[in-house]
């Protein structure tokens, strides 16, 4: 018996605890019921009465023993965890949260189109691979016309390119809508140019279309010094010239009144205080024909400006390829700009 108690000793100061898995092993292999201890008690009691007394103090011992051993580990590991918990300091500020930034062209095309939505016009989108009818044939564009050239048009096969412009959507609009139509297009064009600060091969533009009965210039005139007003301030100033499109008759280009103040005004402008924001006129009547739309009854209006222009005059942005590069130094400029 006596033996039995030694053993029993050893092997429980030999038994290893490191984690609570441990802690618990041992919790069942010594002291549970099933446990050694239990066993040591159930043979002390098959003792005879001389023995129990000097055997009695002995497992008594191991008992203490085994014990204190568990309830030791299980201080401890209890208070490694409170410790680490400890390393957590509450009162660290957080880390920052990185925030994205919308690109300056989607912040400025937002910002047209909210104007624009609020005067009722809908977003209607078309294809970037447009076949020639839509981007040249239906708009008027005369056989020989120097923007069918391979010079100025991306080619993708034969009467199919990358569209020049926005208006072709104005022609999908139209062939599949009834008046009253008013509607704006915002995307992405391309064409034939050496890439410099001021040109690159694709670029985005705004177009506008309104078709209604009794539609004259003066409304689109009241429209664009809306828009005006709404996005450059108001009391900007600005003008109409006369000019062509094969898709508008009459047309205009609008320009608005920068001044010669500073030395960056003088360029943009060259000398004249005035820059071209964008073309526009009434729809040529052949246009409506083409697309199937009644000429007896309507008319309509049609602008089309580049937004890359406007973002730069508003961000002050002074090399249009700038806006192709993604340089995250230009990008974080725009954190939390919507
Ligand atoms: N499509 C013309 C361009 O790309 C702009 C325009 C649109 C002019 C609508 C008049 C009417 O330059």
């Amino acid at each position: 018996m006596k033996e039995q108690i030694e053993k029993l000793k050893s092997e429980a100061k030999k038994f290893e605890i490191k984690t609570k898995e441990q802690l618990e092993k041992f919790r069942l292999e010594f002291l549970s019921k099933k446990g050694k201890l239990n066993d040591v008690f159930e043979d002390f009691k098959k003792v005879n009465p001389e023995e129990k007394k000097s055997l009695g103090q002995l497992v008594n011992q191991l008992k203490i023993e085994l014990e204190e051993k568990f309830s030791r580990f299980n201080n401890e590991l209890d208070s490694d965890k409170k410790e680490k918990n400890n390393t957590l300091d509450f009162t660290l500020p957080g880390d920052a949260m990185v925030l994205g930034s919308r690109h300056p062209l989607s912040i400025v095309q937002n910002q047209i189109i909210s104007i624009f939505n609020r005067m009722g016009f809908i977003i209607s989108e078309g294809p970037e691979i447009e076949d020639d009818w839509h981007n040249f044939s239906a708009l008027n564009f005369p056989e020989n016309h120097p923007a069918r050239d391979m010079q100025d048009t991306f080619f993708v096969e034969k009467d199919m390119a990358l569209r020049t412009h926005t208006s072709s959507v104005q022609v999908r609009v139209m062939q599949n809508q009834k008046p009253p139509i008013r509607t704006i297009s915002p995307g992405r064009v391309y064409r034939n140019e050496a890439v410099s600060a001021r040109a690159n091969c694709f670029f985005h533009q705004l177009e506008g279309l309104y078709i209604n009965k009794n539609v004259s210039f003066a409304d689109l005139k009241l429209t664009l010094f809306q828009f005006v007003e709404e996005f450059f301030g108001k009391g900007t100033e600005v003008r109409f010239r006369p000019s062509y499109f094969p898709f508008t008759e009459p047309s205009a280009e609008m320009d608005i009144y920068l001044g010669t103040g500073s030395e960056e005004d003088i360029r943009l402008t060259k000398g004249t205080g005035w820059l071209e924001i964008l073309g526009c006129g009434m729809v040529d009547e052949n246009v409506l024909k083409n697309c199937g739309i009644d000429t007896e009854n309507y008319s309509g209006y049609a602008f089309g400006m580049g937004i890359e222009r406007i973002a730069m005059l508003k961000y002050g942005i002074k090399d249009l390829r700038l806006f192709f590069e993604n340089d995250v130094r230009l990008l974080k400029q725009f954190e939390g700009v919507f």
